[in-house]
């Protein structure tokens, strides 16, 4: 597979518009299927994943036309899905086999979906638990892996609070509860992405949120919908933290998603001394959307750990990784849920940080990334490792890969990135974005 080199150093500078949110077009995609009619979705996201959710629709006999990054669905109804004839691949995307299977459970037919080598190793006992509790016939293998035999219908509500937060844990059951016989309620003790929820609502379900409690009415009609989505955050912050490495960068992005429950990431990022403005916010299809400005500001390091671990969980890799360009360093606890990613997110990434030269300690929910002052009480006459250029690995994760890549424009040398295309999993344009905004193409 193709690998990429990174000369370091260099400015950012420039305005982009980014592709269309990872998490939100899949939802749009699963519920627009649903609706009576058809859908307009544009700035549909541009991942690999996303167009793994359009395939399974396909092969579920929805009709789907893209024209770049607009994309109609015909709608086909609560009940309009057809048994597929072969198995749905999922691909990459853990959201898609999770949410997915959750719509699968309320179907009448026979399904099995499965997906790549790092998707099949993923865990999913997490929503056949309570989809069997729903009474869906539901079995993956031994481990409780993909592939994933679903045979549906007839479903009970329940009442399911999540072993682990998990935003797609929580949008499988509600999925399942459009089919359900009751009210289905999800309790959630640590918040979670709530764009189910938003989406849903947008498309005319019966869906109440209070204090931590989700409540999916079955049965409604979906009304199909014009909808556009906002540009990804965690695709975002690859390209914020590549500003804040590299002294004198400045850098707009227009139209990003900032809900709530993804935005912490740049109030971290803020109280780490990050020069980080949201000028003005609009709310759009219920989703909040604005221009996020940063100019290169030093870093001084900081914790993550608890509630935060949830909300900023996708952006860990890239905060981690800045580590070495902070004074004090990042620190990473509560995260054991990174070891169930698309890679183990935390052994990864500790790798191939270590490769480049920084000090890092890994814990079994964390890590500890060194900053510039080494560790605490070490002498000035002693910092913290300065990266150098090195050939890393990101074991097919697109995250690793593209903060490695930002690390890598801080290091003294060029560094090379193995198997640089699996960025395209949730940011093809990732590459080609940074080159111009370093004016290099
Ligand atoms: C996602 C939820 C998170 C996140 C993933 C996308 C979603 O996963 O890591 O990239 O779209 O709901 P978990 O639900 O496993 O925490």
């Amino acid at each position: 597979m193709a690998s990429r080199k990174i000369s370091p150093g260099g400015t950012i500078n420039g305005a982009v518009e980014l592709p269309g949110d990872k998490s939100i077009s899949h939802r749009y995609a699963i519920i627009a299927a649903l609706a009576e009619g058809p859908s307009e979705i544009a700035n549909y996201a541009s991942a690999a994943d996303c167009r793994s959710t359009l395939e399974c629709l396909r092969r579920l006999g929805v009709e789907i036309a893209t024209k770049d990054r607009l994309v109609h669905i015909a709608g086909k109804g609560l009940d309009g899905l057809q048994e597929p004839r072969k198995p749905l691949d999922a691909e990459n995307s853990g959201s898609t086999m999770r949410m997915l299977s959750g719509v699968l459970a309320g179907q009448r037919f026979r399904s099995v979906i499965t997906g790549d080598d790092s998707l099949r190793r993923r865990p999913m006992r997490r929503i056949i638990d309570p989809l069997r509790q729903m009474s869906a016939d539901i079995h993956g293998d031994d481990r409780g892996c993909a592939p994933l035999e679903i045979r549906g219908g007839n479903l009970h509500a329940i009442d399911f609070t999540p072993p682990t937060p998990s935003a797609q844990v929580k949008s499988a059951i509600l999925f399942a509860g459009l089919y359900a016989d009751a009210v289905t309620t999800v309790h959630e003790s640590v918040r979670t992405r709530d764009h189910t929820e938003i989406a849903l609502r947008e498309f005319g379900a019966n869906i109440e949120v209070s204090r931590g409690a989700i409540r999916i009415h079955p049965r409604p009609k979906l009304a199909p919908r014009r909808l556009i989505v906002p540009g990804d955050i965690s695709g975002a912050v690859f390209l914020l933290a590549a500003a804040l490495i590299l002294p004198d960068s400045s850098l707009l992005l227009h139209n990003v998603g900032l809900n709530p429950t993804r935005s912490r990431v740049l109030d971290f990022l803020i109280s780490l001394g990050a020069k980080i403005h949201v000028p003005a916010l609009a709310s759009r299809d219920g989703e909040l959307v604005g221009d996020v400005s940063v100019n290169y500001a030093p870093l001084a390091g900081g914790e993550i750990s608890g509630a935060q671990v949830a909300e900023m969980i996708d952006e860990l890799p890239m905060l981690a990784a800045l580590g070495p360009f902070t004074e004090k360093g990042i620190e990473i606890h509560d995260a054991q849920e990174l070891r169930l990613k698309e890679s183990d997110r935390i052994s990864t990434l500790a790798a191939g940080l270590r490769a480049m030269g920084a000090r890092v300690e890994e814990f079994p929910d964390g890590l500890r990334v060194e900053g510039k002052e080494g560790p605490a009480g070490r002498s000035a006459a002693a910092p913290g490792a300065k990266l150098h250029g090195a050939t890393v690995d990101p074991c097919g994760d697109h995250r690793i890969a593209m903060a490695l890549a930002v690390a890598a424009l801080g290091a003294e040398g060029k560094s090379t990135i193995r198997d640089a295309e699996c960025v395209g999993v949730s940011f093809p344009e990732f590459f080609d974005t940074l080159e111009r905004l370093r004016g290099l193409s």
